[in-house]
């Protein structure tokens, strides 16, 4: 199957060589194609080039985008969607004043998703979560990392793998599997926490292993769930079977979990939603990179991460949904570009190269999507009519994706 692309208004993010991350001042330009093709064959980018250059190429699907923009589909590099139910009178509750804190601390939070789905049937909690995939497939996003983190007990949590593994079997979507069992103390282990460390350790990560699809480690490093110490005995054992740190920090307090993820080269660090001057020297010069989640910002009124002072530093940075039914029930990647512009002041350019070719780095995936580059994966975004680009972030809320192709394949 072949598809070719004509008279597209802006072809962004083209690369003639094969970019993997972008920096500091390298953010601040989308490289740009005016009037534009480009020519997929099966799931792989052959040819692209300005219209003037186009000499006629057979294609089984022809798509005149005449006043249209491509792009690179959406990489949302950290997210829960495998969680079963929702968490909608936790929402209530906090609109009536309660904080995140006070309905954890209540046993709901985390532990109430825990208890949901350990409840919930390996096939339920399949149809629930694919179905919120196909839903973020429509709106343009073409590869997902999915945690682990709402089953906080061996079975449950391999259950959950399971799940994700038979997602990435049947989607076109690129999934990127991470393994958080350390998301949050399990109510038996409340005055233990150590064993429940321990059998992370011991038998939990040893078996995750074994499915043969997980490649990442993440801890929720923050007061009341695990410590910087805890945080580093986890990772220290994780790096014994490969497992590279992705890890959650900076979120309400800051722990030190910056300069410890860089100690164990993680591949990124997400939230960090506090942040001083000493996280931002740790990052320098590392190859980690910091991943901001303005949606979960947003849900929850706490600060947003500090791009400029991060982006100005010469660093790079990512954005992703963090989409899960407690903090960031949503997982639309229009918004999240759009809210990075909004309230992050990050420029339409900085926030689009942050949520293509920057996510894809943070999942470990940039050197075969993010750009539109010969020889990368076919995951590409056609929007509605538009002028120029800057209507993506500028029209918050709305949906500006009219076709999506995922591996090659139009799904609309
Ligand atoms: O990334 N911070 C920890 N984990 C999620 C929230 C999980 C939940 O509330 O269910 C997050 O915000
Ligand atoms: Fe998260």
């Amino acid at each position: 199957m072949s598809t070719l692309i004509l008279n597209i208004k802006q072809l962004l993010q083209a690369h003639e060589s094969n970019v993997t991350i972008l920096k500091g001042e390298e953010m601040k330009t989308l490289s740009i194609i005016e009037d534009a093709y480009v020519y997929i064959d099966h799931d792989t980018i052959i040819e692209f080039g300005k219209m003037e250059d186009y000499r006629p190429i057979e294609a089984d699907i022809t798509i005149d985008a005449a006043g249209k923009i491509v792009l690179p589909s959406w990489c949302d590099s950290h997210s829960h969607i495998v969680y079963a139910g929702d968490r909608t009178s936790e929402f209530v509750d906090r609109i009536n004043g309660l904080s995140y804190e006070e309905i954890a601390n209540k046993g709901g939070g985390i532990l109430n998703s825990a208890k949901v789905l350990q409840d919930t049937s390996e096939d339920e909690l399949f149809e629930q979560s694919i179905k919120r995939l196909n839903e973020l497939i429509a709106m343009g996003t073409g590869a997902v990392e999915i945690k682990t983190g709402y089953g906080l007990t061996v079975e449950a949590e391999l259950k959950m793998l399971r799940v994700i593994k038979r997602i990435k079997q049947e989607s076109l979507a690129v999934i990127i599997p991470t393994l958080l069992a350390a998301h949050a103390i399990p109510a038996e282990y409340k005055s233990k926490k150590q064993e429940y460390i321990k059998l992370i350790i011991e038998e939990l990560i040893p078996k995750a292993s074994q499915l043969n699809i997980v490649h990442y480690i993440d801890v929720f490093c923050e007061k009341g769930y695990f410590n910087l110490k805890e945080t580093e005995a986890i990772l220290a054992a994780a790096k014994a079977y490969n497992l590279q740190p992705k890890i959650h920090v900076n979120q309400f307090n800051i722990l030190g979990g910056i300069a410890l993820g860089v100690e164990y080269n993680a591949l990124s660090v997400d939230h960090l939603e506090e942040l001083n001057d000493k996280d931002i020297e740790a990052l320098k010069g590392s190859n980690t990179i910091p991943v901001a989640l303005p949606g979960c910002s947003y849900f929850l009124g706490i600060p947003y991460t500090k791009a400029r002072d991060i982006i100005d530093a010469g660093l790079p940075l990512a954005i992703a949904t963090d989409y899960n039914p407690g903090s960031a029930p949503s997982g639309n990647m229009n918004f999240i570009v759009s809210s990075a512009c909004v309230k992050m002041k990050m420029t339409p350019e900085e926030a689009i190269n942050a949520a293509t070719i920057n996510g894809a780095y943070a999942m470990g995936i940039s050197n075969m999507y993010g750009s539109i580059t010969r020889g990368k994966k076919a995951n590409l975004l056609i929007t509605k009519p538009m002028n120029h680009y800057s209507e993506i972030p500028y029209g918050f809320a709305h949906n500006p994706i009219e076709q999506v192709i995922i591996n090659g394949q139009l799904l609309n």
